[in-house]
């Protein structure tokens, strides 16, 4: 399989008042195209980090991360957002729907920022919507969706431009058990149609069905 990720001794430090904290210290990690991995560690072990960085929304202070054979830590803002919003999915544990949009205009809006013909925007939000089982919610608002559903609608959104890959972090964490079965099983199931997933979960039989977990102890690779 083609290395898709590859992450080579990246540090990120955040100033705290005189001194840095190390969030993540030497991680090296591989990630094949069409790869499950689930992230686990402690509180403040450094998952979220991993995860901001792999999704372009954070950089590394130290070290290399390359997206497709690709050097992105050189990268400047504007090409950054522009390779976040063509190659990443992002999920979040709070679902980040915005409030006053629709399910469906919710979906709609990552391809607002991005290079697909406004023609196909309606195939591929329902498409995505009938995806995670949610193509009858459409019009509905988030305030209308039980947690499970607006995840789902959430996921739907991250898959809209046909993302790499899907990031999620602690997507069942807000969820019920059944409800986070749920989402786990849309989520592993993208895996299974050929889509890169990395999930941050606190849930040892979610990250069970990865195909390979990755545990993080005080931002190094345990
Ligand atoms: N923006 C920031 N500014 C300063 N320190 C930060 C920042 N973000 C994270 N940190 C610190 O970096 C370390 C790793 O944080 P991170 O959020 O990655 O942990 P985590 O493994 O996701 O934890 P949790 O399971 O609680 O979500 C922690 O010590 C945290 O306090
Ligand atoms: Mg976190």
């Amino acid at each position: 399989m083609a290395v898709l990720v590859e992450l080579k001794g990246v540090g990120k430090a955040y100033p705290r008042g005189t001194v840095e904290v190390a969030a993540l210290r030497d991680v090296s990690l591989e990630i094949a195209a069409g790869e499950s991995v689930a992230v686990m560690g402690p509180s403040g072990s450094g998952k979220s980090t991993l995860l901001g960085i792999l999704g372009c929304l954070d950089r590394p202070t130290r070290g290399h991360y390359l997206l497709d054979g690709r050097e992105v830590s050189s990268l400047d803002d504007a090409e950054l957002s522009a390779l976040r919003n063509r190659r990443i999915g992002f999920v979040f544990q709070s679902f980040h729907l915005i409030p006053q949009l629709t399910v469906e205009e919710n979906v709609e809006t990552p391809l607002l920022y991005g290079r697909v013909p406004e023609r196909e925007w309606r195939s591929r939000v329902h498409a995505c919507l009938e995806k995670v089982g949610l193509d009858h919610r459409s019009t509905h608002r988030p305030s209308e969706l039980s947690g499970g559903e607006a995840q789902r609608a959430a996921i739907a959104r991250a898959l809209v431009t046909e993302p790499a890959v899907l990031l999620a972090d602690e997507p069942t964490g807000n969820l019920d058990s059944a409800t986070g079965e749920e989402v786990a099983e849309v989520l592993w199931g993208l895996q299974r149609e050929g889509r890169t997933v990395v999930v941050v979960t606190h849930n040892e039989s979610l990250a069970a069905r990865a195909q390979r977990v990755v545990r993080l102890r005080d931002g190094r690779i345990a």
